[in-house]
Formats: structure tokens, C-alpha cells, sequence
């Protein structure tokens, strides 16, 4: 396959061919995408909680994000590689933004980047970037890093006003130079309802039928524990596999069942011999 461009990803919209974008936060996940002949890559700043542990995408910062998408542009040549920029390294000011992108860029080899938002500032910094020379992703609707500003991690666009509030940012990131949007938790009827409005396009998560679709790489294959959103369908159960595996591994050594001998380096008795001696 070709390297997946900006030009290739506007040729598939206008066909009405459907966008595939999924996670990816290391080296085996980037293969992961690359051999699954996914279009869009994204190192998204859920790593934060999916491989760093942490209890939501807040705290991450900028170098640990760049550490992931390092290991990510190692491991893929086909997909295009959108990079969250996590919370806090944008927000100061446009020259702030811009500096975090070009690193991303720069360090990590990012095509793209993605921000969240579409207030006043969000739009300057869209434009911002895009100005010098990096495509911007944008990212509305449930929009985690000001999860608590929006009352939790909860649907949006669900009232009149949070309706309206939707399309007006929807229209308002395509104006400030977004190519895609990410639109996250929103009614499926009103996604659709403002698709025809918009030339680039939709890529949701919880959003219904769109442009194209993006899943956390590690809930869909199951690797991810305990609670997944209403819009993550489970397509393989990994993490009752990975722990099967080291347990087996754990009882076999325990019972010296491992390792045996088609597992074990032979040498010449006589070899041994001399160190005996
Ligand atoms: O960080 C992430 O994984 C995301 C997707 C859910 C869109 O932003
Ligand atoms: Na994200």
C-alpha cells in the first residue's frame, strides 16, 4: 500500500468510502495498525490512562506523549500518524501551540496533530498551526481532557442548546483549517444531521454511522480492564488471554515443568568436563 496522504484521505471521503482510524501507543500496536491496513493512526493521549496507568488523560505530558509516538512512527510506514497534544501544552498561548506541534512533528515524525476544543482560543490555535505548516485534527463533543468543565465523561448534544453548540463547532473547526474532525459521544441523528454541511470529514467515536470510525485499539481487542463506554464494541479478549499465558508460564516453572529440554542449550560433556575440573 501507498503512504495514506492528506490528498488520499479527501479522495475517500468524496467516495464515500469509510475512514478506518484506531489507537496506537507503542511499537507492537503501531504493527498492529500498519498490518491491519488501518488509514489513520492515532497516538491518542487516552495512552495516558490505556499504557500509563493514569486515572484520566489530564496528567500526561508532552515528553511521555512524544516517547509513545516515537515508538508508533517506528513501527508504521502506510497509515498517517495524528498525534494528540496532551492538556496544558496549548492552551497559554498560539506561539505555545505552535512549538509543542513542530515538536511533534519535528521529534516524532506526527503528519498531523490533534486538538480538542472549539472555544475562541481552540479556533486561534487551529489556525495557528495549521498557519505553520502542521494539518490539524479537531476533536468535539465529548471532549476528555475538560471532562470536568463539561460535568463528567458524558454524552453531548443532547439538549437544544448542547445541540447548536455542536454544529456551531462543527462548522467554526472546518473554517479554522481542521481537514478532519473527530466528533466524540454525540447522538448519532445529530451527527447526521450536520454531515451534509461540512466538506471535510467526521470521524466519530459514539457519533453513529460518519466518514469514518475511531476505536481505543486496546478496548477493541479486549486488553483494556473492567468498565468500556457504551460505544466500544469489544472485538477480541485479550487480557483473559495474556493473563492465562503468564499464569500457565508461572505454574510450569513452578513445577519445573518449565524449561525443558526443547527449550535448553546443549553443550560437549567434555566442555563441562574442564570446568569441573
Ligand atoms: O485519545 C484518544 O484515544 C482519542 C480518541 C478516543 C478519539 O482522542
Ligand atoms: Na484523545
Amino acid at each position: 500500500r501507498n503512504p495514506v496522504t492528506l490528498a488520499r484521505l479527501d479522495e475517500m471521503h468524496r467516495a464515500g468510502e469509510q475512514i478506518v482510524m484506531v489507537t496506537a501507543y507503542d511499537y507492537v500496536s503501531g504493527r498492529v495498525a500498519e498490518q491491519a491496513g488501518i488509514d489513520i493512526v492515532l497516538v491518542g493521549d487516552s495512552g495516558a490512562q490505556v499504557v500509563l496507568g493514569y486515572d484520566s488523560t489530564v496528567p500526561v505530558t508532552v515528553d511521555e506523549m512524544l516517547t509513545l509516538a516515537k515508538a508508533v512512527r517506528r513501527a508504521v510506514r502506510t497509515p498517517l500518524i495524528v498525534c494528540d497534544v496532551p492538556f496544558g501544552s496549548t492552551e497559554t498561548s498560539d506561539a505555545q501551540a505552535i512549538e509543542t506541534a513542530m515538536r511533534f512533528a519535528k521529534e516524532a515524525g506526527a503528519h498531523a496533530v490533534k486538538l480538542e476544543g472549539a472555544t475562541e482560543d481552540r479556533l486561534s490555535r487551529i489556525r495557528a498551526i495549521v498557519a505553520a505548516g502542521i494539518p490539524v485534527v479537531a476533536h468535539i463533543g465529548l471532549t476528555p481532557q475538560t471532562a470536568t468543565a463539561l460535568g463528567g465523561l458524558r454524552a453531548q448534544g443532547r439538549d437544544e442548546t448542547s445541540a447548536l453548540r455542536f454544529a456551531r463547532e462543527a462548522l467554526a473547526v472546518q473554517d479554522a483549517g481542521a481537514f478532519a474532525l473527530v466528533v466524540e459521544a454525540v447522538p448519532a441523528d445529530l451527527v447526521a444531521a450536520i454531515l451534509p454541511a461540512l466538506r471535510i470529514p467526521v470521524i466519530g467515536i459514539g457519533a453513529g454511522a460518519a466518514d469514518g470510525q475511531v476505536l481505543v485499539q486496546h478496548d477493541l481487542l479486549g486488553i483494556t480492564e473492567g468498565h468500556t463506554a457504551k460505544f466500544v464494541k469489544q472485538y477480541a479478549s485479550l487480557h483473559g488471554e495474556m493473563v492465562a499465558g503468564v499464569t500457565a508460564y508461572a505454574d510450569e516453572v513452578r513445577r519445573g515443568a518449565f524449561p525443558s529440554e526443547s527449550h535448553t542449550y546443549a553443550v560437549r560433556p567434555e566442555v563441562v568436563e574442564t570446568v569441573r575440573a
